[in-house]
């Protein structure tokens, strides 16, 4: 087993606000934050609860457009993973998927404490137009981006390697391309440990990068 991805213990974890604003973020002494993007329904909020080893602390569902507020989970007391709304939820009326936009723009762009983003793909529709936007936008914004390849388990192996080489055509990162199923915890003990690297300043590579 390499070193990347040995067991951890279940981490201290908690919630602690959902914050509908940039404004109303809380206060948290400036310690390292990291976020979730990603189309709804990705699986966003399931990847909190696998990498915490949590059942429910952040909440799922099968309806997309579940999370929409910013949501803060801290870790160890130590750093944050920030649950966010996911973008292209067709049944969201247009002026609240600009305010959710704006929302989120804000936030990407103005948060202080915010280490760095993971842009969630799911695997077996690989990156939409709307998520090359997102990306591109990312990038230009200078925002430090892994992007992560979800619900490898819903995916053939031969369909998954295929899709994996076009999302890593179609997306550019600066902290690596990762894959993760939140059902069956592949990826999981990896991306635990190139987090905690990302929290501590060294840069991640991701495996297949
Ligand atoms: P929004 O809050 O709407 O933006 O969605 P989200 O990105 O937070 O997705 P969420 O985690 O709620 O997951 C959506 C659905 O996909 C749920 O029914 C999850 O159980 C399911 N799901 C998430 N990850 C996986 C996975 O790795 N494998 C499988 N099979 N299902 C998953
Ligand atoms: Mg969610």
């Amino acid at each position: 087993m390499s070193s990347k991805s040995r067991p951890y213990k279940s981490p201290a974890a908690r919630f602690v606000i959902s914050s509908p604003s940039l404004e109303l973020c809380p206060d948290l002494d400036g310690q390292p934050e990291l976020a979730m993007v990603g189309r709804s329904n990705v699986g966003k909020s399931s990847f909190i609860n696998k990498l915490c080893k949590r059942k429910r602390i952040a909440h799922t569902s099968n309806t997309p457009g579940k999370t929409r507020l910013i949501n803060y989970y801290l870790i160890e007391e130590s750093w944050s993973l920030v649950d966010l709304p996911g973008y292209g939820y067709a049944k969201v009326s247009k002026t609240e998927q600009g305010r959710w936009q704006r929302t989120l723009e804000e936030f990407l762009l103005e948060r202080t404490p915010l280490l760095g983003v993971l842009q969630l793909i799911d695997s077996r529709h690989g990156a939409q137009p709307n998520d090359k936007q997102m990306n591109r936008w990312l990038m230009e914004a200078g925002v430090n981006l892994a992007v992560v390849m979800t619900k490898t388990d819903k995916a053939k192996k031969s369909q998954l390697a295929k899709m994996a080489a076009s999302v890593r055509k179609d997306l550019e990162r600066t902290h690596g391309f990762f894959t993760f199923s939140a059902e069956t915890g592949e990826g999981a003990e990896e991306l635990w440990w190139a987090l905690k690297e990302w929290r501590d300043g060294q840069r991640t590579t991701g495996k297949a990068d």
